[in-house]
């Protein structure tokens, strides 16, 4: 069975991810979530896990991708039909035992801000729209269910929706924020997606419209996950591993993200396979020179990366775009990150002006930390060593 470096991994392909499924059931007692994290972390893969162990929860779960549609009524139909097949297949289950269990057994974790005037006015703006009903009536069909809707691809969809027609991306987000608002819900969301929910939102001035949710921010595995997916990855490929390397891996690697750490697994088995098809008396063992040689085989790739430069070159205006791609090259040239007045300073030359260089950088910190280009601790860098060597070599000046 192949690695996969593509697609969500699911059944013997999915690993870990231990903590972040009992944090997000504990955080779904008592709140929606939107569950942010840079691409191909395995935010998709996770709901998919999600999903399937929610029976065993007391939930009936659905996981939709809303990635094709670019409107509200696609939206509202697509949810709908979701709750049907989830009804079908599930039964409907009231609340009753099922959510009395959920409830009893788990500390109330609520985040959630008074609906308050809002969310009448939100209703009220409602009236105007041709999907009014059907929202409506898939909102009285859900009421008192323990349904737990897990939407990915979000973002994408939210981003055409409201190129397309910004009044009905608002009226939605007003909806479903007064949906979530109503009183003695049973039914939770899970709000995802491939582009940053938060960034996207902040530049279309509609954070209020989501500050309701709970934000869980998916991370990098912890190297004792990572080494583990590793080992047992290489022993189903049956290649033994030289010691040290799987250690050696990771480290080259950096930003411990599943995804890329199976690719260069995947590209040092490959390595290995073909110096040992150069040299048959050599031994079948995966070494840390393999690892070396995938390292710069994948960076030679060029097109294995180039989307990260093409989403932002698609996504951003000038001047915002030079700006940001600026500030990637300077963090790419610095050896260990940069401090953010460091930064700043270096960025003079592009925004002479310091309170709107600053707004700027904020701004544009904002998508790039979401995204997972960067990471802004103490000091301002990328997370991913491939990520970083591919941007110093390609966008570094
Ligand atoms: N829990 C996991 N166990 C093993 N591999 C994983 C896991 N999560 C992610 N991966 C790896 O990452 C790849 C991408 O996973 P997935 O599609 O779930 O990420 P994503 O965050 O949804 O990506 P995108 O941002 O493109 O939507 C998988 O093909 C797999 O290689
Ligand atoms: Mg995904």
């Amino acid at each position: 069975m192949p690695i996969r470096v593509g697609n969500k991994a699911d059944g013997d392909d999915f690993f870990d991810r231990t903590a972040e499924r009992e944090d997000l059931w504990r955080y779904l007692a008592g709140n929606h979530v939107v569950l942010s994290g840079a691409r191909r972390l395995g935010k998709t893969s996770l709901l998919q896990r999600l999903a399937e162990e929610a029976a065993e929860r007391g939930w009936q779960a659905r996981l939709l991708d809303v990635e094709g549609i670019d409107s509200a009524e696609a939206f509202v139909d697509q949810l709908a039909r979701a709750f049907d097949e989830a009804t079908l297949s599930g039964g409907r289950r009231s609340v009753g035992a099922a959510v009395t269990r959920v409830f009893a057994s788990l500390r109330k974790v609520d985040v959630r801000v008074p609906g308050g005037a809002g969310v009448g006015l939100e209703l009220q703006a409602l009236a105007e729209t041709p999907w009014r009903k059907a929202a409506l009536a898939l909102q009285e069909r859900v009421s008192g269910q323990t349904q737990l809707f897990l939407i990915d691809e979000f973002s994408v969809f939210l981003d055409k929706l409201l190129a397309r027609d910004a009044l009905d991306g608002e009226r939605l987000l007003g909806w479903l924020r007064a949906w979530r608002q109503q009183a003695g819900l049973a039914c939770r969301f899970v709000f995802s997606g491939s582009i940053g929910l938060n960034a996207l939102l902040a530049r279309h001035h509609l954070s209020t419209r989501f500050n309701d949710c709970a934000d869980f921010r998916l991370g990098p595995f912890k190297p004792a996950a990572a080494l583990a997916m590793l080992a047992e990855l290489a022993q189903r490929e049956q290649w033994p591993v030289a010691a040290d390397s799987l250690e050696h891996l990771c480290r080259r690697v950096g930003w411990l993200s599943p995804f890329y750490l199976n690719l260069l697994l995947d590209g040092s088995l490959q390595a290995a396979r073909e110096r040992l098809e150069e040299d048959r008396t050599a031994q079948r063992l995966l070494t840390t020179d393999d690892i070396d040689a995938a390292y710069d085989r994948l960076l030679a790739n060029r097109s294995r990366f180039f989307h990260w430069f093409q989403r932002l070159a698609r996504e951003l205006q000038e001047p915002q775009l030079s700006f940001t791609l600026a500030l990637l090259a300077a963090v790419a040239r610095g050896e260990n990150g940069l401090s953010r007045r460091q930064l700043a300073t270096r960025l003079t030359r592009h925004e002479p002006d310091p309170d709107r260089r600053a707004e700027r950088l904020d701004e544009a910190l904002l998508l790039l930390e979401e995204d997972g280009y960067l990471d802004a601790g103490e000091t301002i860098h990328f997370p991913s060593f491939l990520l970083r060597d591919y941007w110093r070599r390609n966008h570094g000046r």
